[in-house]
């Protein structure tokens, strides 16, 4: 399975931060990490404790160079798991707060993109995501700021962040901002609240795509809606484990979805907060669902006809899987 090409739709690059790496840039700047990374491995133990987790990271990629590493150093790992595509979530929010200017932050993170295309070939865009918890007014600005296109790269708009803060429609307009500049969208929804979390992102937002909306399947009608409406779920069985969402991979709803006739494809989220990297979700897929090659390079091909990509790029990267 090592050998199937792969693409990643749903990646926060601050979480793709690896506690090695981390600790570099706490001895570059002389800070503390004990709260939230011991030994090799990051602690927390809820949502809350993982965001602080997340934020303590982030903190410490303060200069362009430090987010070119940080891209480099992802796109180049996964590249060697055979990924040939990726979308990575970037928050002008948390670069702001560690002293970044947006132009910077996107600059920065483009030279890693261009490196790792250089040393491997794989291809990388970014999707600016606003902050759900940071509230509306934070959201709006980052939908502007995306929807001015500051960079070539940036093709898509988001919302991350904690899903039980108030209402999809109080960040309808932020969509909106989003989509009448051409963006792509997508929402977190149906991961820590219920299909109505879902329901409500369909109804408000119009995603082409949704990150996570696993606990849709609590609601049989809505996922008849999103099969018939041909909404892409950004799966991500090994958050959802690590968060709790199911005790096991016979649990996880994916491939239940994937029989109702849902479009679901496969990416690791923040990968070493969970465990996870992009060539091990569809290794977990296989082994829990018995998938092939072939049915695994179908979530490919599913995700690449998602991305947020120009025709010819997208026409390129299908070629890649023939
Ligand atoms: N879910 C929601 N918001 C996030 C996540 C996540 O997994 N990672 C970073 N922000
Ligand atoms: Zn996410």
């Amino acid at each position: 399975m090592t050998g199937v090409r792969k693409a990643e739709l749903h990646c926060h690059i601050e979480g793709a931060a690896s506690p090695a790496l981390v600790m570099a840039q706490a001895q570059k700047y002389g800070a503390d990490v004990s709260g939230f990374i011991s030994g090799d491995r990051y602690v927390w133990s809820d949502f809350t404790e993982f965001l602080t987790a997340y934020d303590g990271a982030a903190a410490l990629f303060r200069t362009p160079q430090d987010y070119a590493l940080l891209a480099q150093t992802y796109l180049e790992g996964i590249a060697a798991e055979n990924a040939i595509y990726a979308e990575i979530f970037v928050s002008p929010d948390h670069a702001s707060a560690a002293g970044l200017t947006p132009e910077s932050y996107f600059d920065g993170l483009a030279q890693g993109i261009e490196a790792a295309k250089a040393s491997t070939g794989i291809e990388c865009r970014m999707i600016v995501v606003g902050i759900r918890h940071f509230g509306a007014e934070k959201v709006e600005a980052a939908a502007g700021l995306a929807a001015s296109r500051p960079h070539p790269l940036i093709t898509g708009f988001g919302m991350a962040g904690e899903e039980r803060f108030g209402r999809v429609a109080e960040f309808a307009r932020a969509f909106d901002i989003a989509r009448d500049a051409g963006l792509g969208i997508t929402i977190h929804a149906g991961e820590l609240a219920g299909p109505d979390s879902v329901r409500d992102a369909l109804d408000h937002v119009r995603p082409s795509r949704i990150g996570h909306g696993v606990r849709a399947i609590e609601d049989e009608a809505l996922v008849k809606r999103i099969a018939e409406e041909g909404v892409v779920l950004e799966v991500c069985p090994g958050s959802n484990l690590a968060l709790g969402l199911y005790p096991d991979m016979a649990r996880h709803p994916f491939d239940r979805m994937r029989r109702a006739g849902v479009k679901v494809t496969l990416s690791s989220d923040d990968p070493p907060h969970f465990g996870s990297s992009i060539g091990r979700e569809y290794e977990m897929a296989a082994e829990a669902w018995g998938y092939d090659a072939a049915q695994l390079t179908a979530i490919t091909r599913t995700s690449l006809e998602a991305a947020f990509v120009d025709a010819p790029t997208r026409a390129f990267l299908l070629g890649q899987l023939d």
